[in-house]
């Protein structure tokens, strides 16, 4: 799907490990701050090759879905993933997503959320998809609220962020209630 800026939404496939790999070294101090303490292994196509696979496995019995943004040099520009479908009663799942540094502020994140949430509803049948940011991540509540997300609460020491288990506000969006 084209999202504008030259950049396209796919899903993500075999052979996205080395450029994975290239696109997380040119972002390490732009994601840093959000996400998990990485180690240098993390960096290496070896390691990236080694998740991706593993990510294709939890698609393949519908546990994730995956997605990268392109560029039109088949760059890898960012992510969105849903991961943890459960399913029966709870028909729900986790969502992420980082936008390259050189990137932000077109409205890419936006429009990928807005798409992925989408199939969601409309092709997996999901329910609910929440999501989580730290309490000074403005951009990224600004993302979810502009893509049908309501805050639910806050949930202290969630999850372990740059080395620091730290608090979040927890978002959710009731897929059937949003006509888009
Ligand atoms: C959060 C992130 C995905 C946003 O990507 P993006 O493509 O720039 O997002 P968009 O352009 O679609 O929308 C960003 C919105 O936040 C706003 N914004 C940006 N920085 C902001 C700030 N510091 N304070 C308040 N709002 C801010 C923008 O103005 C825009 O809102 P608008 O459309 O009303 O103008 C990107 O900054 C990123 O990858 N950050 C690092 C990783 C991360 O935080 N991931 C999410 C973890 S929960």
């Amino acid at each position: 799907m084209d999202l504008g800026s030259g950049i396209r939404l796919r899903p993500l496939r075999p052979g996205d490990g080395a450029p994975l790999a290239t696109a997380y070294r040119r972002n390490r101090a732009h994601l840093a701050p959000w996400e998990p303490a990485r180690t240098e292994d993390f960096y290496t196509a070896s390691r990236q090759t080694r998740a991706v696979s593993h990510t294709l496995r939890e698609v393949s019995v519908g546990r994730s879905a995956a997605y990268v943004l392109s560029d039109d040099e088949e760059r890898i520009v960012g992510r969105v993933n849903l991961s943890d479908v459960v399913r029966g009663a709870f028909d729900s799942c986790h969502l992420g997503y980082w936008i390259d540094a050189t990137l932000t502020g077109r409205g890419l994140a936006q429009r990928a959320v807005a798409e992925v949430a989408r199939r969601a509803r409309d092709e997996w049948g999901l329910h609910r998809i929440q999501a989580a940011t730290l309490l000074h991540n403005a951009a990224s509540q600004r993302v979810l609220r502009a893509t049908g997300f309501s805050e639910i609460g806050c949930a202290p020491r969630y999850l372990r962020i740059a080395g620091e288990w730290q608090d979040h506000l927890l978002f959710q969006r009731i897929l059937a209630d949003s006509p888009s």
